[in-house]
C-alpha cells in the first residue's frame, strides 16, 4: 500500500506520518517511511538551489526559475520512485511519504507555471492508493510555524501559502485518491481520521 500526506507547511505532516507507519508497524506491517523533497543528492541540491533560507519553505525559489524548480523537484521524485518507493512496494512494504508530485502541482502550480504540463512532467510517478490532505487556514499554520519564518518575508509567504491551498482543494477535485483532512483538530483526532480510512482501504484489498 503507498499512502501520501499532503498539506501547506506547518498542516502536521510529519506527525502524521509517523503515527501512521507507527500504526502499521504495530501491525505487523513493514512500513518505509519517506519523504520529499528526499536526503539524496538531489533532494540536497534543491535545498541549496530552492530552499536556500533553511525552513522558509520555496519562497526563496526565485533564485532560478520556476521552471528549473518543478524541473528539480521532478527528478528527485524520478529517483525516489525508481530507487526506494517501487521496489519497496514491489516487496510488499507499506510506503508512506510525506509529500509527493501533489506538492508540485500546489507550489509550482502557485508559482503561475502551466498545471497541464506540471501533471504531464509527472507522469512517470507511481499513483498512490490514497492522499491525506491535510486542511487547515493559512493563519493557523503560520502561527504554527511562526518560528521557522524569517519576518521580513511574512507577506510573501503568507500569500504563497494561500495560493498553495486553494490549489490543494481544487486537485482534491481532480484526484479521487485525495482525502480532505481537517488538520485543525487535535493530533489524536486527526491520527483517528485518518486510521479510519485506512481500514476501510484495507477492507476493500
Ligand atoms: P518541507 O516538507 O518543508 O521539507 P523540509 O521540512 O524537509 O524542509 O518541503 C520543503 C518545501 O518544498 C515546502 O515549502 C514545499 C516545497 N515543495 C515544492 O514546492 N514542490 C515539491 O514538489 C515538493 C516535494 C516540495
Amino acid at each position: 500500500m503507498f499512502i501520501v500526506l499532503e498539506g501547506i507547511d506547518g498542516a502536521g505532516k510529519s506527525t502524521q506520518a509517523r503515527l501512521l507507519a507507527e500504526w502499521f508497524e504495530d501491525r505487523g506491517y513493514e512500513v518505509v517511511l519517506t519523504k520529499e523533497p528526499t536526503d539524496t543528492p538531489f533532494g540536497k541540491l534543491i535545498r541549496r538551489l530552492v530552499l536556500t533560507g533553511g525552513r522558509e519553505g520555496i519562497i526563496d525559489g526565485a533564485k532560478i526559475s520556476h521552471e528549473a524548480e518543478a524541473l528539480l523537484f521532478a527528478a528527485d521524485r524520478a529517483e525516489h520512485v525508481d530507487k526506494l518507493i517501487r521496489p519497496s512496494l514491489d516487496a510488499g512494504k507499506v510506503v508512506i511519504s510525506d509529500r509527493y508530485f501533489y506538492s508540485s502541482l500546489a507550489y509550482q502550480w502557485a508559482r503561475g507555471l502551466d498545471l497541464e504540463w506540471l501533471i504531464d512532467l509527472n507522469r512517470f510517478a507511481v499513483k498512490p492508493d490514497i492522499v491525506f490532505l491535510l486542511d487547515l487556514p493559512v493563519k493557523e499554520s503560520m502561527n504554527r510555524i511562526r518560528s521557522r519564518k524569517v519576518k521580513s518575508e511574512f507577506d510573501k509567504i503568507f500569500e504563497l501559502q494561500r495560493k498553495v491551498r486553494e490549489n490543494y482543494l481544487k486537485l482534491a477535485e481532480m484526484f479521487p485518491e485525495m482525502k480532505i483532512i481537517n488538520a485543525m483538530e487535535d493530533v489524536e483526532t486527526v491520527h483517528n481520521q485518518i486510521i479510519a480510512l485506512i481500514e476501510t482501504l484495507l477492507g476493500e484489498k
